[in-house]
């Protein structure tokens, strides 16, 4: 269904044109299918475009207006230097990265990068949150493929509201094997992080917590409700974060969309796609073909399973280049293991992984370093589960059982967050091989990794040693274990 043929698709885009032009509605649920808090306004506001985080600048935690709330002067939520989202971090691939990050908050946080391989001591960890008042330099190297991730906050039991009340941005990594493509960029390109969000009958924003995954009644998108934009009538380029609490979205356009990136970056071939189901912390690199777009044409990014017109696109007037979409993109080394699973987890209710809650201070496996495991991900209700690892990327071998029988085009390549469904079970080859120490493996839906569905692990290239050095730990206190390998 995801995939389709050349000739489907191009069948698909001549009907969409008509119906485009006949102002023929797309969807059988409509934008207006279900109702939301916050009404789409006769006129969209523009989409915000997050701005680069100058280099030298500190990256600081703390109060700021909330873009979303409908509050007659606005209310205070949570986020970075002033915004939400906050400011982009771009880095090249072979760089260090050096940032110093600050807490202004009056409650703890911490500072994730999630998708990029950082030592464990740097990682924005439970354990490496900050006090209000503190501050902290991180550095490490990068050494990654180019890629969108993000930032957001981690902190023992309180990721959920943190995010929820605005806290996130974009962690670009960019690499030579990306810019020698000459993607789209400029004016053609956009990052977007999409969200839902609930407001009060007085237009506070509000938690309204749910233990299964908190979902608001209407979309966000880089923290404007109901934003327009325009692009010219090329390719253009989307780069889409879901940033939702806990909220899949089903993303679809009347364009045609080629999908050409995931989490861990470039896919090795485009591909022609109708629908991405997005689970919370995914992300995709996606064309949108607007060529053959009439100026003035308005095309949308929609999510299918509610209606919602996310942005809507208005097509203006650009001369055409030569630039194609390449036939190949990169190369992904496969990782090799035919065994069985090294280790299984089951992914319970809506806080538990085989029957136990997180413990800051359990360590609850220990995983060698530098060896290809087989990973297996079932889960017995509360699905689905966005089953989230840290520490190294991996790649999806298989999905069986559920309703989606098989793996879809998006989860090819290098992943770090697998979305697992009702009923399904998901296998993934990962390779730790950059640092020992502490990990994380979690669900993604916040309220469920707050609420216990998350497990620490160990990396080490000598598993004796590093479980009689937590030992160690437990009566004595910390005791320094990060060693960097490569
Ligand atoms: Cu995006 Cu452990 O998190
Ligand atoms: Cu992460
Ligand atoms: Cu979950």
């Amino acid at each position: 269904m995801a995939l389709i043929s050349r000739r489907q698709w191009l069948a698909g885009t001549m009907k969409t044109g008509v119906a485009v032009a006949a102002g023929m509605p797309l969807f059988s649920r409509g934008p207006s299918a279900m109702p939301v808090s916050m009404p789409i306004p006769t006129i969209r506001p523009w989409l915000p475009l997050p701005t680069l985080l100058p280099p030298g600048r500190t990256l600081v935690a703390e109060q700021v207006r909330l873009p979303f709330s409908a509050l007659p002067g606005g209310q205070d939520g949570l986020g970075y230097n002033g915004g939400v989202p906050g400011p982009t971090i771009r880095v090249q691939n072979g760089q260090v990265f050096r940032q110093r990050v600050e807490n202004r908050l009056t409650q703890e946080t911490s500072f994730h990068w999630h998708g990029l391989v950082a030592p464990p001591d740097m990682d924005g960890q439970p354990a490496e949150a900050l006090a209000p008042g503190t501050a902290k330099d991180i550095v490490f190297p990068i050494k990654q493929r180019a890629s969108l991730n993000w930032y957001h906050p981690h902190p023992h039991g309180q990721t959920a509201t943190q995010v929820w009340h605005g806290m996130a941005g974009f962690f670009i990594v960019n690499d030579e094997e990306e810019s020698a493509l000459n993607l789209p960029s400029g004016d053609q390109e956009r990052i977007l992080v999409l969200r839902d969000a609930q407001l009060a009958s007085t237009g506070a924003l509000i938690y309204p917590l749910s233990a299964a995954g908190t979902e608001g009644d209407f979309p966000l998108v880089n923290g404007v409700a109901w934003p327009r934009t325009q692009l010219g009538n090329q390719f253009a380029r989307l780069r889409i974060l879901n940033g939702a609490n806990a909220r899949v979205f089903t993303l679809t356009s009347e364009a045609p969309l080629i999908l050409i990136g995931n989490d861990g970056g470039l896919l090795e071939k485009p591909m022609a796609v109708r629908e991405i189901e997005m689970a919370p912390a995914e992300r995709v690199d996606v064309l949108l073909d607007l060529r053959g777009y009439r100026a003035g044409t308005n095309v949308g990014l929609s999510c299918a399973t509610t209606g919602w017109r996310l942005l809507d696109i208005e097509v203006v007037d650009r001369q055409a280049t030569s630039w194609s979409i390449p036939d190949r993109l990169s190369t992904i080394e496969r990782l090799q293991h035919d065994g069985p699973p090294d280790r299984s987890f089951v992914f319970q209710e809506n806080e538990q992984i085989n029957n136990l809650r997180h413990d800051m201070s359990r360590i609850d496996f220990y995983v060698p370093l530098g060896k290809v495991e087989r990973w297996r991900f079932s889960t017995a209700r509360g699905a689905p589960h966005p089953v989230h690892v840290h520490g190294a990327h991996f790649q999806v071998q298989s999905r069986s059982g559920g309703v989606n029988r098989g793996m879809r085009v998006w989860e090819s390549g290098w992943k770090d967050t697998v979305h697992l469904g009702t009923h399904e079970e998901i296998d993934i080859l990962i390779k730790f091989d950059r640092y020992e120490g502490r990990y994380l493996i979690h669900c993604h839906k916040l309220e469920h990794e707050d609420h216990g569905m998350m497990m620490n692990f160990v990396v080490a290239r000598d598993i004796a040693r590093a479980q009689e050095l937590d030992k160690l730990e437990r009566l004595y206190g910390p005791i320094c274990t990060t060693a960097s390998v490569s």
